[in-house]
C-alpha cells in the first residue's frame, strides 16, 4: 500500500499492472512491456510478495528483467520476504541473474520480517552506488541515525547465524499449512496456496455473495463487528474480491478465527 504513496512523494506518477489471480498475482513480461512508456523510471516488484504471498520464478524474472533492461527502466527489489518461503521453494534475487540486472537493480531489504526484529527499524538499499549516495544525502535530512544498538542487533542477526530464522520459517510454514486447509474449507472462498511471506489472500467474492453482499469491503465490515475478526479488504491492493490475512500470530488464534468466519459465512447463506 505505500509504494504509489512513495512514487507520489517523489513527485512521480504510480502506475498499476494487475497481477492476475490466474497467474498467481504475478505481472507478466508482456504486462510490464506494454505498460512501459518513455517517461517511466522504475519497475517496483515484490517477491515474495505482500499481501499474495506469491513469489516469481527465476525465469519470470529474468523476463522482466530483460523487459526493465531493454527499456532502460530501473528495478527496485523489494525482497523484504526473502526468508519466508515455502514447499522446498528457494528465493531468487532479480538482481542476481546477471551482471546488467545487478546493475539495473536496487535491492530493498531488512530484518523486519526475516529476524522478526520490525521494532528495530532497520533497513538497507542495495544498487548502483551513485543511487545509494543520492538516497543517503536525501536521508541525511530526514531520518537517518539509525540508533547504534539497533545496528549492532542487525549486524548479530545476519553474522549470527544460530538457526533461529529457519526455526522460525518452518513455523510459518506449519503454520500455512494448518491454516490454508482450514480457510479453503469455508464455502464460497477460494485461495491460492502462497509460496512466501506470511500472508493467505483468499478470493471471497463468492461468500461475500452467498451471505447477501455485494461488496467485499462491507462483508469484511460485518465480520468485524459480528465476530471480532479483522480482514484486512483486498480494495486497497487493487483487488476488490479478495481479503488479506496475516498469519505471524499463533495458530490457536487463526483457527479460532477461521472458525468465527466459517460460523459467520455458514450462518448467513441464503
Ligand atoms: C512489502 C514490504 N516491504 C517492506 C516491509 C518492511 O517494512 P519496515 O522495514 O518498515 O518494517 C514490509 C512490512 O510490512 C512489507 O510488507
Amino acid at each position: 500500500m505505500s509504494y504509489p504513496e512513495q512514487v507520489k512523494l517523489a513527485d512521480g506518477e504510480p502506475v498499476y499492472i494487475e497481477g492476475l489471480e490466474s497467474n498467481d498475482f504475478k505481472v507478466t513480461a508482456r504486462q510490464l512491456e506494454e505498460a512501459i512508456t518513455e517517461k517511466t523510471k522504475a519497475f517496483i516488484l515484490n517477491s515474495p510478495s505482500n499481501p499474495t504471498g506469491s513469489m516469481y520464478s527465476e525465469e519470470e524474472l529474468r523476463e522482466l528483467g530483460e523487459v526493465c533492461i531493454k527499456h532502460d527502466v530501473l528495478i527496485v527489489s523489494d525482497e523484504i520476504y526473502e526468508k519466508l518461503v515455502y514447499g522446498g521453494a528457494s528465493h531468487t534475487s532479480i538482481a542476481q541473474l546477471s551482471d546488467a540486472l545487478k546493475e539495473q537493480t536496487i535491492v530493498v531489504n531488512g530484518v523486519s520480517k526475516s529476524h522478526s526484529m520490525t521494532g528495530w527499524r532497520i533497513g538497507y538499499a542495495a544498487g548502483n552506488a551513485e543511487i545509494i549516495k543520492a538516497m543517503t544525502n536525501l536521508a541525511s535530512h530526514s531520518t537517518s541515525n539509525p540508533t547504534t544498538n539497533a545496528q549492532y542487533g542487525t549486524i548479530a542477526a545476519y553474522t549470527e547465524d544460530d538457526g533461529s530464522v529457519e526455526t522460525m520459517r518452518q513455523a510459518f510454514e506449519e503454520r500455512l499449512n494448518g491454516v490454508y486447509e482450514k480457510l479453503i474449507s469455508i464455502p464460497g472462498v477460494y485461495c491460492v496456496k502462497p509460496k512466501g511471506a506470511f500472508y493467505l489472500f483468499p478470493n471471497v467474492s463468492e461468500a461475500a455473495k452467498l451471505n447477501g453482499f455485494t461488496h467485499v469491503d462491507a462483508w469484511v465490515e460485518a465480520i468485524l463487528e459480528e465476530e471480532k475478526v479483522a480482514l484486512v479488504p483486498g480494495s486497497g491492493f487493487g483487488t476488490p474480491q479478495n481479503v488479506r490475512l496475516s498469519y505471524a500470530t499463533s495458530f490457536d488464534a487463526l483457527e479460532e478465527a477461521l472458525t468465527r468466519i466459517e460460523r459467520f459465512v455458514k450462518k448467513h447463506s441464503n
